[in-house]
């Protein structure tokens, strides 16, 4: 039995369509989507918690082993040249990719998480004081919280919180408030993992910069949606992990300015960080490699590379419109059915839909709409706050990428409903 159709001025979206882009044509590149789960076609609508991987990057991974594996920056030998140029072919990939201005602002680590445990660990510790303040927002997620409270407590420092309204929205006007004499930074997220809000980080970062305060961007849920250039940005610092754009886990980036990087402290200690070591004393390397100890994650920045330059063959402006028509589409058929409440209903927004089922627990909703092969996350998405916001311990989340269907969409509400037959 269909819900009756509660959003009663909107004409219903019938269908999606983007000149040059074959969504059917695109699943074809991505093995897993054609799974059986439980003996249904997978419907993978994860994309916030991790993106599956095109062939040519799977490829691309099992080639490094195949037939170049080994380590980088150490031998003269034929198969550690090759890794290393390829592993350095990568980081300029992505310093185009981002847009930005030197090979050395980019730096290989495990995923945004490490890459703001890093940026707390050595800029905040050298240049931050006791007293002072580091502005955060009420809809960050734990990793951009923790690694300041952990400094915090280590420095006698004060985080102070903008606000979000109950559309999910940063209560902008707030932010001058929070500003004094004693703010040393602002890191924020770009795109809520747990909304989908999308922050006008454009106008965060003028007001920042208009009171001398350093900027630091969480692109894990923008860099595989928007465009990013952190050259007309501006910010600081930009993080983001490959595994939300299409390639490995365990390989992410920090982006930071060349000149406070380059003030900044080694953040580990090991080979390749330095340039010689005596037990009297140790010159470090020069960017990015002051920040790379040990052998890294070679096979995932290679990776990550390969996964951009699929990104880039599908075309930015062709992905964007595509999943910002299928979140229309599927904010639409979900609003249809009355028991269902969105959380986060920003005007500007991104690929995520969380939202709550009468008192049903989202587990229960994970669990039956997973027996239909459909994947949703649920939970509180590493973002307590945001759940304490809206007052709910979790929500169901369904969050989209480009090689979703309307179908998919379709039969995520038809699941739903069955959960409500269900429980009622
Ligand atoms: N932060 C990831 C998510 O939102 C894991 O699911």
């Amino acid at each position: 039995m269909r819900h009756s159709i509660v959003i009663k001025d909107k004409k219903p979206i019938q269908e999606i369509k983007v000149i040059g882009f074959d969504v059917y044509k695109i699943r074809e590149d991505f093995p897993i989507l054609s799974t059986l789960v439980r003996g249904k076609p997978l419907i993978y609508l994860d994309n916030a918690a991790t993106t599956h991987k095109p062939q040519i990057v799977i490829h691309n991974v099992s080639n490094f082993y195949a037939t170049y594996n080994s380590n980088i920056h150490r031998g003269v030998h034929y198969l550690s040249e090759f890794a290393t140029r390829k592993y350095e072919i990568a980081r300029k990939t992505i310093r185009k990719f981002i847009n930005a201005q030197y090979d050395e602002e980019i730096i290989f680590l495990r995923g945004a998480t490490e890459a703001i445990n890093l940026v707390a660990q050595t800029y905040g510790k050298k240049n931050f004081k006791e007293g002072d303040e580091i502005i955060l927002t009420e809809m960050e997620h734990h990793s951009n919280i923790v690694p300041w409270q952990i400094l915090a407590e280590e420095k006698n420092l004060k985080l102070r919180v903008l606000p979000i309204d109950d559309n999910g929205e940063l209560i902008i006007d707030e932010l001058q408030n929070l500003i004094n004499s004693k703010t040393k930074l602002i890191s924020v997220v770009h795109i809520s993992n747990s909304l989908g809000t999308i922050n006008p980080i454009e106008e965060i970062i003028r007001i920042a910069h208009s009171n001398n305060i350093p900027v630091l961007i969480d692109g894990a849920q923008s860099i595989q949606h928007l465009k990013i250039d952190v050259k007309k940005l501006d910010c600081e610092f930009f993080v983001f992990s490959g595994h939300k754009i299409y390639g490995p886990t365990g390989i992410g980036v920090l982006y930071g300015k060349k000149h406070l990087l380059e003030s900044m402290p080694p953040y580990q200690g090991g080979g390749d960080m330095i340039k010689s070591v005596s037990f009297e004393k140790t010159i470090y390397n020069d960017l990015p490699y002051k920040f790379e100890a040990g052998t890294p994650n070679i096979v995932g920045a290679i990776g990550l590379a390969e996964a951009i330059k699929y990104f880039e063959s599908v075309g930015i402006e062709y992905i964007m419109n595509y999943e910002n028509q299928l979140l229309n589409y599927a904010t639409e058929v979900l609003a249809e059915i009355k028991e269902l409440k969105i959380i986060g209903t920003a005007k500007d927004k991104a690929s995520v839909i969380s939202f709550v089922l009468k008192d049903i627990h989202p587990h229960d909703i994970g669990t039956i709409v997973d027996m239909d092969g459909i994947a949703i996350r649920t939970g509180h998405h590493c973002t307590e706050p945001v759940m304490k916001h809206f007052g709910v311990p979790a929500t169901s989340r369904a969050s989209l990428c480009f090689y979703n269907t309307k179908e998919e969409i379709d039969q995520l509400a038809n699941s739903l409903i069955k959960v409500i037959q269900m429980f009622s």
